[in-house]
């Protein structure tokens, strides 16, 4: 497996897939890599002639530098899992100073309402330094496919509605959230939780499974009223907000309409991390 640490040598390599036929599949991630990353790997490589996978931790999108600080690390463990992938993929792992030079600035975006609730309020410009590394990525690896986990379902649609916007040819892929087996979305954030809060934090998908299994028999504020009130039991959760939205525009809703597509989406903190689900409701 190739690893690049320089935007100069990764874009001299790259140019041998630069032909019509070649096609480019990109990965960005912040490292910490767990099956969740692993399967969109995956997926680029069954699609791609050859993968690009970024692991670099992206400083403008933590509000909070504390959370940065503390933001699991281990490059060792995730070049072992991707040595594995020889030459299916290569890898690309920049110094901060590599992609943002001598000032680390976060580039201001309208993304048309789609920031305006759950990660975009709680976490102040966090899309903002989203879409500033991924501009920044995709200027450097000009993919013809990236992979996005729907885990992640808010800033998936902003990176589809950014790419929409600037008219990229580059074709986001949806990935489906991969779980343990409870239920837990796998994340980076949950290296941190030892087992018990491990147990405590599958409420998240308890509720969310409690949403879509009721979404047709309750009314919306019905299902919200009902979670609220469950996890005000739970002392060691911390619940920030759950909610209903429709997928294209995420504004939250106690209403339903026909043939709009809804998702139910979480966000908690167990013993200080915090943790971020969602779930397709029909
Ligand atoms: P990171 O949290 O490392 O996630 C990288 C990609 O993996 C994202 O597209 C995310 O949605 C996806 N992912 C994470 N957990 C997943 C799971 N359990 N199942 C499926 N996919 C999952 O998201 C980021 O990094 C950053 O914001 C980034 C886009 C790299 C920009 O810095």
């Amino acid at each position: 497996m190739l690893t690049f640490r320089s935007i100069s040598a990764l874009t001299k390599y790259l140019e041998k897939f630069s032909d019509a036929e070649a096609k480019i599949g990109f990965v960005p991630t912040m490292g910490s890599l767990h099956d969740g990353h692993i399967s969109l790997i995956d997926k680029s490589i069954k699609k791609s002639s050859i993968t690009v996978v970024s692991i670099f931790l992206n400083p403008t999108q933590f509000n909070d530098n504390k959370d940065l600080q503390e933001y699991p690390v281990d490059h060792e463990a995730d070049f072992r899992i991707l040595k594995e992938y020889d030459n299916q993929l290569v890898l690309f792992v920049p110094e901060t100073k590599e992609i943002y030079g001598d000032s680390i600035e976060t580039k201001k975006y309208s993304f048309s309402g789609l920031d305006m609730y759950m990660e975009g309020s709680s976490r102040g410009n966090h899309f903002n330094g989203v879409i500033t590394v991924v501009e920044k990525l995709f200027e450097i690896v000009k993919p013809d496919y990236a992979f996005f986990g729907e885990k992640d379902f808010q800033q998936l649609r902003i990176v589809e509605s950014f790419v929409k916007a600037k008219s990229l040819n580059i074709e986001i892929i949806r990935c489906e959230t991969k779980r343990s087996y409870d239920g837990l979305a796998l994340s980076s954030r949950n290296k941190k939780l030892n087992n018990s809060s491990k147990k405590i934090a599958s409420n998240l998908y308890k509720a969310l499974r409690f949403a879509r299994d009721n979404f047709d028999k309750l009314e919306i504020s019905e299902i919200v009223s009902s979670i609220e009130k469950k996890f005000h039991k739970i002392s060691e959760i911390s619940l920030e907000y759950f909610l209903i939205a429709d997928e294209s525009k995420l504004h939250p809703t106690n209403q339903k309409y026909d043939g709009v597509k809804y998702r139910a989406f979480i966000a908690a903190k167990i013993n200080n991390i915090r943790l971020i689900d969602n779930i397709n409701l029909n």
